[in-house]
């Protein structure tokens, strides 16, 4: 099964992030994330086997999830051959990174597979998008936005009928 760690959001949140995907297609084409798919991953475990899941239950149990305020402030893109990756990316924060950090070393202490890189805190809009002009970013993120979050969710991702369907597992909040 494949399992990553995410922040999902509340409905006006979601709201705030369609608008910008919605300018966004106003400028060209490409695979929109669907609403309901919209989250901030903070741990990304991939391909495990079943029985590991309920490791990282017990895991995110043991964290201490603060509560996460979080700034959308940019959108830009990740250059890609046959359409690039356009995401929103939030504002750095002491209480996210220090949650993602500590996430990641009690996984990779419980023997997952994560990576060491750079965290760097978006929300994938859109994928294999090829746009008609160049974009005015700032006009594309509108005014930023921000919100409160206290929860953190094990997502499973899986194609249902051909569709990319992340599914909540468990969940860790704020004690
Ligand atoms: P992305 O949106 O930037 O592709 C489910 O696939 C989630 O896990 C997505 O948010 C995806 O980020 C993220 N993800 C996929 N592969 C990853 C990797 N190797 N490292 C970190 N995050 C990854």
């Amino acid at each position: 099964m494949r399992l990553f760690i995410a922040v999902n959001f509340d409905g006006p949140t979601k709201e705030n992030i369609i608008a910008v995907q919605n300018r966004l297609r106003q400028l060209g084409r490409g695979n929109f994330s669907r609403p309901e798919n919209l989250h901030l991953t903070l741990a990304f475990m991939g391909e495990v086997e079943p029985d590991q899941e309920i490791t990282v239950c017990r895991l995110m149990d043991e964290l201490a999830v603060p509560v996460l305020q979080l700034a959308f402030d940019q959108v830009g893109c990740f250059k890609r051959e046959g359409g690039d990756i356009w995401w929103l990316g939030l504002a750095a924060n002491k209480a996210l990174l220090d949650l993602q950090k500590d996430l990641s070393s009690r996984l990779r202490k419980a023997g997952f597979a994560i990576e060491n890189r750079r965290f760097s805190p978006h929300i994938t809009l859109a994928r294999k998008v090829l746009l008609n002009r160049k974009p005015d970013l700032s006009k594309l993120l509108g005014t930023p936005f921000a919100t409160e979050a206290h929860t953190v969710s094990l997502m499973l991702s899986e194609r249902i009928n051909g569709r990319l369907t992340y599914t909540e597992r468990y969940s860790a909040m704020k004690k």
